[in-house]
């Protein structure tokens, strides 16, 4: 396809590294631009696009492997024309800021043992947007990858934001990339991410123009402004607005809500229990130094048994050669979160208690896979259908379930929030029309 600048485009889009579809949801069930086709290795995730999405071209396997009838796909779709928007959401587990000098250097010198390959993934990605020249594309990810240095096609050290620049600046993109946070859009959760987004569109790009520096601290025009918390027009949205009104479980005796097979929570063992009961809203049980049978403040920030009676503390701890000692954890480990806030970041860890503030605000137990299908916006009112899960095997499922909480407690982890990503869409959809 040459470089034409156009506007020729058709409103369909296609996203790479799919995941179970999450932020296709908020595309096309959210602002009804279709998704043509969809690229995802994990067989069970791709499983749960082509359920949810069945007009949807489904490309299961590797991006490197794939990119050529990816790209063959829309071009034959399309018969010739471009798509109005890609996205991208390349996984983010290996990419760190830590380290760019060092990994730069290695580079250099032909040593690649350390590097991590899942951070090349942006090449093929970088390569289908080269070819495809979609009007927009966003790609979404953690926000160290500003400072991510790769290999780049030419075996040679480069940001990955640089890369990107150099290699779509030259086919008219203006690309502009800023740190989000997704409950100032209406989601009820924390999530940062470093979202960039490139655009083409002439009458467009002649206002907001190719520019080297790509990063901004502050939001771009081409990124939503927010619409709450301090800088919107609405307050943070709660977790008790989103699940205040739940049945209660509990971790022991009450695991699951009869009504709802997907209001249901894992068990815990004894000792979890007795840190977590004791652990107030908002509170680690790392912080639990007074004893719950004599009321004694303690006052050693070491301590697994009070002070005064002797009695065992309600504190994450171990025994370890014959010697009880607290459990080495971050202060955001066995937390609870609080009613009147968003609730943390939802990991794909969102049922371990000992991972970070995974703790529902006063029950004890973690949150509910109906829980986290709320405070993601995968369950929400704007989109007229329910997502999918059942009949999809993956993990460990208990005999009378037909959907993996592990498969769906991954999905949600490593999403962009549904309600999140048809916000960044509505507004491309009005730059668009405005012009
Ligand atoms: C951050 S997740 C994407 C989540 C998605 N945006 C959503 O909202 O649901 C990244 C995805 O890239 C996939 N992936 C990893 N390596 C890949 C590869 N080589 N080719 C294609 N997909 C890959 C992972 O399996 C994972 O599902």
């Amino acid at each position: 396809m040459k470089n034409s600048l156009d506007t020729n485009s058709v409103p369909v889009s296609g996203s790479l590294f799919s995941g179970g579809g999450l932020g296709d949801v908020g595309i096309e069930w959210g602002c009804g631009i279709p998704v043509i086709a969809a690229l995802e290795l994990m067989i069970s995730r791709s499983q749960l696009i082509s359920k949810n999405f069945p007009e949807t071209k489904v490309f299961e396997g590797d991006i490197w492997k794939l990119k050529d009838e990816y790209i063959s796909f829309f071009r034959t779709e399309l018969k010739g024309k471009r798509p109005w928007l890609l996205t991208l959401s390349p996984p983010c587990q290996g990419m760190s800021a830590n380290g760019a000098g060092r990994i730069s250097s290695s580079i250099r010198s032909g040593m690649r043992a350390r590097e991590d390959e899942r951070n090349r993934l942006i090449l093929p990605g970088i390569s289908i947007l080269e070819k495809l020249q979609p009007d927009w594309f966003i790609l979404e990810n953690v926000r160290r990858m500003e400072n991510t240095v790769i290999r780049n096609e030419k075996n040679k050290p480069e940001n990955i934001l640089n890369c990107m620049g150099r290699r779509l600046h030259p086919l008219g993109y203006a690309i502009r990339s800023c740190i989000l946070d997704f409950s100032s859009y209406g989601v009820p959760h924390h999530r940062e991410r470093l979202i960039t987004i490139g655009c083409r569109v002439p009458k467009i790009t002649q206002k907001i123009p190719v520019r080297q520096n790509i990063f901004s601290r502050n939001l771009s025009p081409f990124h939503p402004p927010p619409s709450h918390g301090v800088r919107g027009c609405h307050p943070l949205v709660t977790l008790r607005e989103t699940i205040g009104k739940l049945s209660a479980l509990d971790s022991r005796t009450f695991l699951k809500d009869a009504q709802d097979p997907f209001h249901c929570v894992p068990r815990w063992n004894e000792k979890q229990y007795f840190w977590m009961k004791n652990t107030p809203e908002g509170r680690s049980a790392f912080d639990n130094l007074i004893c719950p049978e004599c009321s004694y403040k303690n006052r050693k920030k070491e301590s697994v048994f009070c002070e005064q009676c002797g009695g065992l503390l309600p504190r994450p701890m171990v025994v370890q050669d014959g010697r009880a000692r607290l459990i080495k954890g971050f202060k955001t480990s066995y937390r609870r979160m609080k009613w009147d806030r968003p609730a943390s970041t939802l990991t794909m860890n969102s049922g371990v208690i000992s991972s970070d503030v995974k703790g529902h605000p006063d029950q004890n137990r973690v949150l509910s896979l109906r829980e986290i299908l709320l405070l993601s916006t995968l369950d929400h009112p704007r989109w007229k259908k329910r997502f999918l899960f059942d009949g999809i095997p993956y993990g460990r499922m208990s005999r009378n379930q037909d959907f993996s909480p592990k498969l769906i407690r991954q999905v949600v982890g490593e999403s962009i929030p549904p309600l999140g990503m048809a916000r960044i869409v509505d507004h491309l959809l009005t730059m668009n029309q405005e012009g």
